[in-house]
């Protein structure tokens, strides 16, 4: 066993199956992919970096921990790095925000897709909806709080569901350590109330904080 990545990344391991054949965009210093391999939680996996430097490290990764062959990187943009022999069935992204994960999913090997393990910071909606329009279902979800701050583990996998609103706006009901995310908006619209005036803009925030005590319980 090697043990040296963050608990952050180490929160995403558990949903890495052996027979997954995958990739991590962004995979920066590659140590997440590093971990799974060294950990056989996975035979081997495609990552890639939009940077060239970034990769860089990757590939010092990868030769340092004899993983040449078993971790194998690629520099390009999201999913284009990918080639139709690939076969593909599980991407991995973390560490960055909704919008630019949505931009990476859109591409055609998306369609190929099953499992999608994803850990945004920010625009949580915005994820839930439009990967959910595009035919996935949330299997799990998970608050992950690192150097004071949020980020969301989201699972989706293929299948057709419909969310309500409250759902996409706040988790599914199943979310693990919901009340480490409700915490931080009850604080942000209290911080928010505090510098407006508005009677209307402060009831309804106040409803919105009832609404998330609520969700609390
Ligand atoms: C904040 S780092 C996160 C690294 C790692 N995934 C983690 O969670 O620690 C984001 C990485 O994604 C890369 N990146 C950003 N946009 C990308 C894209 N469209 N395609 C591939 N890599 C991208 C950046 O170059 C950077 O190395």
């Amino acid at each position: 066993m090697i043990n040296m990545i963050s608990d952050r990344l180490k929160s995403l391991t558990k949903y890495v199956d052996k027979n997954d054949v995958a990739i991590d965009v962004g995979c920066d210093h590659a140590m997440l992919d590093v971990y799974l391999v060294k950990n056989n939680i996975i035979d081997k996996i495609i990552v890639s970096d939009i940077s060239n430097s970034a990769l860089e490290q990757g590939i010092e990764n990868i030769k340092k921990y004899n993983l040449v062959g078993k971790v194998i990187p690629r520099v390009g943009n999201g999913l284009e790095v990918l080639n139709d022999s690939d076969n593909v069935n599980t991407v991995i992204i973390s560490g960055m925000g909704s919008n630019t994960i949505l931009e990476i999913l859109n591409n055609k090997y998306i369609y190929n897709i099953n499992k999608l393990i994803i850990q945004s910071n920010k625009d949580y909606y915005l994820l839930r909806k439009n990967v959910n329009k595009m035919g996935y279902n949330i299997k799990h979800e998970e608050v992950i709080s690192d150097n004071d701050k949020i980020y969301i583990n989201i699972v989706f996998t293929r299948g057709i569901k419909k969310y309500n609103e409250d759902e996409l706006k706040y988790g599914t009901k199943n979310m693990i350590n919901k009340e480490l995310y409700y915490n931080c908006l009850i604080e942000e619209k209290e911080r928010i109330i505090g510098c407006i005036t508005d009677k209307d803009l402060i009831s309804s925030l106040r409803q919105e904080i009832r609404l998330l005590k609520e969700k609390c319980k």
